[in-house]
């Protein structure tokens, strides 16, 4: 049944990467639930399927992105993509939100524009046409917060690391690891600075920040959060638990892994995926291959084609490691992952941890293997091995024995057990908030008067 309209239309903008178009249609469903009308704009590159969104109304701007930089599918070269898209949509986008407010009815006013936190121009555009504007950001506030500090922090001298340091903390940023440095900046260092400062400095200048997290996960970082942009910030919740990501995906999802898992014991199959965005070398390709084929333990393993470098798909596998892999698992495409992780037979997550995968992950108890290829990736790992100790962290480089020790460690021994009945509490708890009266649940309410105030 429709739901009643409040005579509002909230107009969103999400940055076109699959981590980020999932969590964003998530929250026009939020808000349409809450009787918002919902008009998503979006770029050619990587649009998403208007067809599965009846009720919302899409509208394509240029991106200005040539075939050429558009040739590796869906998963492209982020940060360049991101920087070029920042100058390319500027203008058509400030056209599409002109028209759309002239058009605006006294009936149907628009109230507000929420885009992503990697949107570099669109606080000034909406300035401009004296729209307010709210963020959405798609990673964890702990590491969000630290956007502001994060061009100090890389020169501080941390960088290169000794061994004897390795492992120590981060001062200006817990619980991460020195070691982990290298990943979080990757091969941008210094380039990244102009970035970090316009997106700190159009967040603050915005009508409020939107997180999809909880307090029961990072109490301490949004109270932070809120001191640092100083606007409103609304937690409201892992979003896949009110509304699922899988009609927004940009790939097809192989819907032959539920039967193959309805074949499997309980709790049995390691599910192994390294989402959207990373790439892998060949050679680690095959350490996780010999790994997953060693641990003699069931899995389901996504490998998108492109992700690993120099391949289209799966071909560095030889014939005799392709039969011994498939005598125990499965490998596919892309998956419903959501509808996978909520599958009995699922035992454990071997993952890259985007924030939506350690979050999916986390609504449906499913203890982890970190594999962090980058970023806020890096982060995410760390709150799940060293704070939560749902999961295990796989340090170093990929490697074939690594993989199947935690493999075995968290599927069949006692250290297992232990993770898995931590996973439970968090699960749990983070369950209480996204019901009725929960944290989460008010925090919906409290954005939906913001946005009806504005
Ligand atoms: C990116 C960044 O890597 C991530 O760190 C950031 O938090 C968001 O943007 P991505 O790498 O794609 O995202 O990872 P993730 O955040 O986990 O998002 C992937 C999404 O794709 C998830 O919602 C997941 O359910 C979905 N997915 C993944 C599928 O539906 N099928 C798959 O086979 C794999």
């Amino acid at each position: 049944m429709e739901e009643k309209r409040n005579g509002l239309r909230v107009i969103l903008f999400p940055l076109p990467l699959q981590g980020c178009i999932n969590p964003m249609l998530q929250l026009a469903n939020i808000l349409h639930s809450r009787g918002f009308s919902i008009t998503v704009i979006h770029t050619r590159f990587n649009a998403p399927k208007a067809s599965s969104h009846p009720l919302f109304t899409f509208l394509q701007i240029s991106d200005g992105l040539s075939e050429t930089q558009t040739k590796d599918g869906p998963s492209p070269n982020v940060m360049s993509l991101l920087a070029q898209i920042n100058v390319n949509a500027e203008s058509p986008f400030r056209d599409c939100l002109r028209e759309l407010l002239l058009e605006s009815k006294e009936s149907e006013r628009v109230s507000c524009l929420i885009d992503d936190c990697g949107w570099l121009f669109t606080q000034t555009v909406a300035e401009s046409l004296n729209l307010p504007r709210l963020v959405l950001c798609t990673f964890k506030a702990t590491f969000f917060n630290a956007y502001p500090s994060l061009p100090l922090i890389r020169t501080k001298g941390y960088l290169p690391v000794s061994d004897s340091e390795a492992e120590d903390s981060v001062p200006e940023f817990p619980p991460l690891q020195k070691r982990d440095l290298s990943k979080v900046f990757g091969e941008f260092g210094e380039k990244l600075d102009p970035f970090l400062h316009a997106v700190v400095e159009t967040t603050m200048s915005s009508s409020g920040l939107i997180f999809m997290s909880c307090e029961e996960l990072e109490k301490d970082s949004l109270t932070i959060a809120n001191e640092i942009f100083k606007v409103p910030i609304f937690a409201i919740g892992p979003f896949h638990s009110y509304f699922s990501a899988s009609s927004s995906s940009l790939f097809t999802q192989d819907e032959t892994c539920i039967p193959w898992l309805g074949n499997q014991k309980d709790k049995s199959v390691i599910y192994v995926s390294l989402g959207s965005v990373v790439n892998i070398t060949e050679t680690e390709f095959l350490e996780i291959a010999c790994g997953l084929s060693n641990s003699k333990q069931p899995f389901l393993w996504v490998v998108r084609p492109g992700s690993v470098l120099g391949a289209k798909w799966t071909e560095p596998l030889s014939e005799g490691l392709v039969r011994s892999l498939e005598e125990k698992g499965k490998i596919v495409k892309w998956a419903p992952q959501q509808e996978v992780l909520a599958h009995r037979a699922i035992g454990g997550f071997l993952t890259h941890n985007g924030w939506n995968s350690t979050l999916e992950s986390i609504c449906e108890g499913v203890p982890m293997i970190c594999l962090p290829g980058g970023w806020d990736q890096m982060l995410n790992s760390r709150f799940v091995s060293d704070i939560w100790k749902i999961g295990i962290h796989l340090e170093g480089r990929i490697d074939k024995k690594e993989i199947e020790k935690a493999v075995r460690m968290l599927m069949e021994e006692n250290e297992g057990e232990k993770i898995r009945e931590r996973m439970k509490v968090l699960k749990d708890e983070v369950e209480k908030s996204v019901k009725h009266g929960g944290s989460s649940f008010q925090s919906i309410e409290t954005l939906a008067n913001h946005i009806l105030l504005l």
